[in-house]
């Protein structure tokens, strides 16, 4: 591929910032991401177990359901950060996304409707099994498959992002334009890597699940015990998988020996040796944001020198600077996310912990961040429109 047809693609307004800053905010906000999709394929694939078994056995009867609420949440937060990334990536590579885009559009739509189906019959297994209907398990099992078909879909987008020396023969294969929209591209090792975290994921998840409850008099400590053992399990048998899946992919694309990737594989190990111990999974969970910002930033790396020996660097992108822009993202993101999740975060902590119904009204923390979210909110929605109504009347009168 020539290197002026990729420059061609890109963007004539420019970038209204330093590259650098949105490829940092990429790495963040895909391990972000790819964090809540793992927590959602391996809650919602282990509850799939757990309701196979029906109300017979003890623990599961109250893991399964903790574990398809958990897998139901994570999908609605996998979806919301997922879009972070994507915009990232459109600002820098938005070559590479587009021309996705144009190559795989049928799959781009059958992707939407595949996690709307998905979705929904997720909330319907969610209520079958609440009702303990003996269907519920079958419907689960859809649910999951479509998810995971889904995730598939979004590894091809990957996969064709990353082969614009093919993407002439895709678009004329054999010198016959093709508009159909049916490109579809896998990498077996990477996608089967990327899906096996789910499983150490979910394991880690149990161990801070079970830590979390041991506080609690209404649970017994015989299920206290199960979940930290269960969840011992499968991060084990799972780090290994994962572990043996990203040498695999690793040695095919050549990266093996680069720091990067083996910090990651120090960084499995060392979550391999806690897991094993589990004396503090919270510890545990740190470390496995690490190596999730490390797994992004191999991703990264792998795009961004294919990207540089096709003569494309993104840091040549040309900069447009926007302060005004760059400012109100930075004070969106930094002080009403900042605030608004912690206020969620810290509510959603103390009723967990609480026995019984937990009143927010008379926890003065919550009743505090409450308030805060609150008034940053209406500063915000005060600030945007006057600020965009001034900047429509400056351009127009
Ligand atoms: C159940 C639904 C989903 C699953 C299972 C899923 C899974 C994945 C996986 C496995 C990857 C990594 C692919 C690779 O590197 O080979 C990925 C990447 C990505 N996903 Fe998702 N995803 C889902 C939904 C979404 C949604 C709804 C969005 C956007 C709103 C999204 C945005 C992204 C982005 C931007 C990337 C990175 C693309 C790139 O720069 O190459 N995903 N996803």
């Amino acid at each position: 591929m020539d290197a002026s047809v990729l420059l061609a693609l890109r963007d004539p307004a420019g970038v209204p910032f330093y590259p650098v800053v949105f490829q940092i905010l990429y790495i963040l906000t895909w391990a972000l991401h790819i964090a809540f999709v793992l927590l959602s394929l391996g809650s919602l694939g282990l509850s799939l177990y757990g309701s196979s078994k029906g109300s017979s056995d003890r623990n599961w009867r109250i893991l399964t359901p903790h574990l398809i609420q958990t897998g139901k949440i994570s999908v609605s937060i996998l979806i919301v950060l997922g879009v972070a990334p994507l915009l990232f990536t459109q600002v820098i590579y938005d070559l590479n996304w587009y021309v996705t885009n144009t190559l795989s559009g049928m799959w781009i739509f059958i992707f939407i409707y595949a996690l709307i189906v998905g979705y929904s019959m997720y909330y319907w297994y969610y209520y079958a099994n609440k009702a303990q209907k003996s269907s519920s398990t079958l419907i689960g099992l859809i649910s999951f498959a479509i998810l995971i078909f889904s995730g598939i879909l979004m590894h091809n987008f990957t996969v064709i992002s990353l082969m614009p020396n093919e993407w002439m023969n895709m678009y004329a294969p054999g010198g016959v334009v093709d508009t159909s929209g049916w490109v579809f591209s896998v990498d077996a090792i990477r996608l089967a890597f990327m899906v096996s975290l789910s499983i150490p994921v979910v394991g880690i998840f149990l161990q801070n699940y079970s830590q979390f409850l041991s506080t609690r008099k209404d649970f017994e400590n015989s299920f206290i015990q199960y979940s930290a053992n269960l969840g011992t399990k499968l991060a084990i048998i799972g780090l290994l998988i994962s572990a043996v899946l990203f040498v695999l992919w690793m040695l095919k694309v050549g990266y093996l020996f680069h720091p990067i990737s083996l910090v990651t594989i120090a960084g499995v190990v060392m979550l391999l040796v806690m897991s094993k111990m589990n004396n503090n999974s919270y510890y545990t969970t740190l470390i496995l944001v690490v190596v999730a910002l490390l797994i992004s930033s191999v991703r990264e790396l792998i795009r961004f020198d294919l990207m540089m020996d096709l003569g494309y660097n993104i840091y040549d992108y040309p900069v447009n600077l926007e302060i005004p822009t760059i400012v109100m993202f930075l004070a969106t993101f930094l002080i009403m996310g900042f605030v608004g999740v912690a206020y969620l975060l810290t509510m959603a902590w103390k009723v967990g912990k609480n026995e019984g119904v937990f009143d927010g009204s008379k926890d003065a923390l919550v009743s505090k961040l409450g308030q805060s979210t609150l008034y940053i909110m209406i500063a915000w929605i005060a600030i945007y429109f006057a600020w965009g109504i001034g900047i429509l009347f400056s351009n127009i009168l």
